[in-house]
């Protein structure tokens, strides 16, 4: 069985975003929907959700020309199409009757061997094949995707009696490698895994909030980061998803789940939230949520709501004393801290896990689908199991005791162990009798925090380390704060570039932290900017660029593997490396304008020389030279690894890889693949136009500064980049070897940094530790 061309029905928010991702994955999808009634363009549903999601934000589409890789049609005209296709997926309104109409309708023309897969959220797979004929069954199964598409990891399967297992398995390879989603399996239970488990959290969390008299501000800060929850919190995640859709959910739950169920309890909609959705206030796609945005004497001012009386006020300082840092930092003394802080913290953890442990196995045979499905879906940083093993099965259940609360089976089996444990390399699970089995191992699959589990780093300090993947092959982590790259990265890196040659063959760039690299330190530079030590930071950057340079040099291949954001000096870390293996979700840019610098670790160069060289661009320099200003000044930041081979931040050969969990495997074959017979590369020359190339670039500056688009200090930051990319005091007679571009990279970083302009934008960026992005 194979899987090429697609279909799918239903083009609302969900379908169009699936069929963005397939479009994504460079296949071919038909996009059908109903004729409205009197229609003049009968596929005006599929035409319009095309439209759409050319302009969606965050952007569905990787790339705009993929859009060209969906056909929208009817499902009148275009019906018979659907009997060639190999996958269809059917993603109309939630309703039993027409899901089934349409599948009998589909039924009488698909192919043999057609997949067909519902969308679903709420409707039982027995009930959507109920009626269908043997064979339609043996083909159907229920792939859940979550919303957005293309950003949500978690695709939740659910297999019936009659699923043949290769349609199981080839759509599961499909989704995995194709559409990059980590494929859990579930049983056929209302919500599933994922949202059984998080819808019951967001109630549970809403409902104490309230009943603890907490602010939605300090409920977010208990129930975020120190239990591992994104920062946006609970009260953020409903603004997000939209709290209309809320009734919905727990209707439908309450429909479905048997009476004793502990969900029923926590299904009550508290009145606030009633007249919020009244009153129109249903999250970010209304008029605000529990935060919205307000205009305050002339100021963007974000307002939360009081839950008692309904009305917004400006965030204020907490006085609670559990959300002092040295509490918040350790889940124990946060949920045992006796302030309503931390008694709402306890609540929301303690009824959460022990639902969660009470669900096995009906949601699940197995402890790590549900914790994969909780971090995919939810964003989780650790699964419920994995909570458990961090703040200790024994403790809590004695916590458990003295609060009199009951204690699911499944816990008490767990007495004296870990819900997880790591023997001989091979990583186990305990199941419901208490005994360890071997957690599935999925091939083409490498993670660090694997690897982790079973060995020590080769050698390590405060922002980087250096692991053994295997086959002769080492893998340099960043895991300083935001992975900003610092002189101890550098360190590290100057370092392993001596230790290879001798012991191992090549070197992979790649962490696990939610983005690559936000760029270099800028905190050490200011401080040197401060106390006026120019020759220091002259230093400082060459010390940068000595180490990119040896790395690119060095007699063994060196592979970057970003997922996430790789801005600044992490973008010029890759710049150096011989190829890239990234995630498709990458995000590259050498935004150093954004603080009143240019990149100087060999940023300009790198980008200068790839557009010079690259076969495709017009005859002399001034396209390439006109590219990479232009690229630079504008910090610009490519919205996908796709869209950044179009701007040469990578190259045409690198390497993209759908699913994350994949990405240091591909990295490490990538590298492998460059050791035979390799040759560091050729140092590049290149002739540069000098003056007349500067002037040029800066009039096209000063006309966006006599327009008012720039300002006058742009201007200052532009000639210094006009200044680098142009060749300096030159002309096209002479050759530029990278050194002495490396050396006009230093005098311009020196020049702007004496700006006391760039001083004050770097000490903002510091201040608000927003990544340095304009
Ligand atoms: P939607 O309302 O945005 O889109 C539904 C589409 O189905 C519309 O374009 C409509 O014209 C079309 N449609 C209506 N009747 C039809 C029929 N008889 N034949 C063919 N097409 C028909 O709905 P949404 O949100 O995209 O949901 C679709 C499915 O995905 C539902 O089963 C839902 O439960 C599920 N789902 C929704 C999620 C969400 O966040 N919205 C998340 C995961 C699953």
């Amino acid at each position: 069985m194979k899987i090429d061309s697609i279909a799918v029905i239903g083009a609302g928010v969900m379908g169009s975003g699936i069929a963005a991702q397939i479009a994504n994955a460079g296949k071919k999808v038909l996009l059908l929907d109903i004729v409205p009634e009197g229609a003049e363009d009968r596929s005006i549903i599929a035409q319009t959700a095309l439209k759409k999601l050319l302009n969606t934000k965050p952007a569905a589409l990787m790339h705009k020309r993929n859009a060209k890789n969906i056909t929208p049609g009817n499902l009148e005209d275009n019906f018979n199409d659907l009997a060639t296709v190999d996958w269809i997926i059917e993603v109309i309104v939630e309703r039993l009757d027409l899901k089934q109409d349409l599948y009998k309708k589909i039924d009488a023309i698909r192919k043999p061997d057609c997949i067909i897969s519902s969308n679903t959220s709420t409707l039982p797979l027995s009930d959507l094949t109920a009626g269908t004929s043997k064979d339609f069954s043996r083909h159907f199964l229920i792939t859940h995707f979550f919303n957005p598409p293309r950003y949500m990891r978690l695709l939740e399967m659910v297999v019936g009696p009659d699923t043949q297992p290769k349609v199981v398995e080839c759509l599961s390879h499909f989704c995995d490698y194709k559409l990059g989603k980590g494929v859990v399996k579930c049983h056929d239970t209302p919500g599933f895994i994922a949202n059984r488990i998080g819808t019951y959290w967001i109630q549970t969390a809403l409902l104490d909030a309230i009943r603890l008299k907490l602010t939605v501000d300090e409920a977010d800060s208990l129930a975020g980061t120190p239990m591992g929850v994104p920062k946006t919190g609970i009260f953020g995640l409903m603004d997000l998803v939209g709290i209309d859709i809320m009734p919905y959910v727990l209707e439908s739950m309450v429909h479905s789940l048997p009476k004793h169920d502990p969900f029923q309890e926590q299904a009550v909609i508290p009145d606030i939230v009633k007249k919020m959705i009244t009153d129109g206030y249903i999250g970010r796609k209304g008029k605000g949520g529990f935060y919205r945005l307000s205009t305050l004497n002339g100021k963007k001012t974000k307002e939360s709501i009081n839950l008692i009386t309904g009305e917004y006020a400006p965030h204020k300082q907490t006085t609670l004393e559990s959300l002092k840092p040295s509490v918040k930092k350790d889940l124990r003394k946060l949920v045992s801290f006796d302030d309503k802080g931390g008694q709402f913290a306890w609540s929301v953890l303690s009824k959460t896990l022990c639902y969660s442990a009470s669900l096995v196995p009906e949601i699940s045979d197995n402890i790590e689908s549900i914790d994969r499905a909780m971090k995919l879906g939810y964003n989780w940083k650790y699964g419920p199991f994995e909570l458990l093993d961090k703040v200790g099965v024994d403790w809590f259940i004695n916590k458990l005791n003295d609060n009199q609360q009951p204690i699911p089976p499944f816990l008490l089996a767990a007495r004296g162990k870990t819900f997880y444990s790591f023997e001989n390399e091979q990583a186990l699970s305990l199941n419901l009798a208490g005994e360890y089995r071997p957690v599935e191992k999925h091939e083409g699959v490498l993670t660090l925090t694997d690897i982790k589990q079973s060995q020590r780093p080769i050698k390590s300090n405060s922002s980087a380390s250096l692991w053994d993947i295997g086959d002769g092959v080492l893998c340099l982590e960043f895991h300083s704060k935001m992975n900003s790259i610092d002189p101890d990265i550098l360190a590290l890196i100057g370092s392993t570039v001596e230790v290879i040659p001798t012991n191992y063959k090549a070197l992979v760039l790649y962490n696990e932290a939610d983005n690559y690299s936000v760029g270099a330190n800028i905190g050490l530079a200011l401080f040197a900017a401060n106390t006026a030590a120019w020759p220091q930071i002259n230093q400082m950057v060459k010390s940068g660029q000595d180490t990119y340079k040896a790395m690119k040099y060095a007699p063994f291949p060196v592979v970057g593997a970003p997922s996430g954001m790789a801005l600044g000096g992490g973008c010029e870390s890759l710049l150096h490396c011989d190829a890239i293996q990234a995630h498709a979700e990458s995000y590259l840019g050498l935004v150093e304008v954004g603080v009143g610098l240019i990149p100087s670790w060999g940023g300009c160069k790198e980008l200068l020389t790839r557009w010079m060289l690259n076969p495709k661009r017009a005859k002399g320099p001034m396209p390439a030279i006109s590219k990479a200003f232009e690229l630079i000044s504008t910090a610009t930041v490519s919205s996908s690894a796709e869209e950044a081979k179009g701007h040469l931040f990578m190259r045409p050969t690198d390497g993209i890889t759908m699913n994350r969990e994949r990405l240091l495997f591909d990295a490490k074959h990538k590298a492998l693949e460059l050791v035979e017979g390799y040759l560091a590369p050729e140092e590049a020359e290149v002739s540069l136009p000098g003056s007349t190339a500067r002037i040029a670039l800066n009039l096209a500056v000063n006309n966006f500064v006599n327009t008012g688009k720039a300002t006058p200090y742009d201007s200052t930051v532009a000639d210094q980049l006009a200044m680098v990319l142009s060749g300096g005091d030159t002309d096209i007679t002479e050759l530029h070897t990278e050194d002495d571009l490396y050396a006009l990279e230093r005098q311009a970083f020196v020049t702007l940094i004496k700006n006391t302009n760039t001083l004050d934008r770097m000490q903002h960026t510091l201040e608000t530790g927003k990544p340095l992005r304009n």
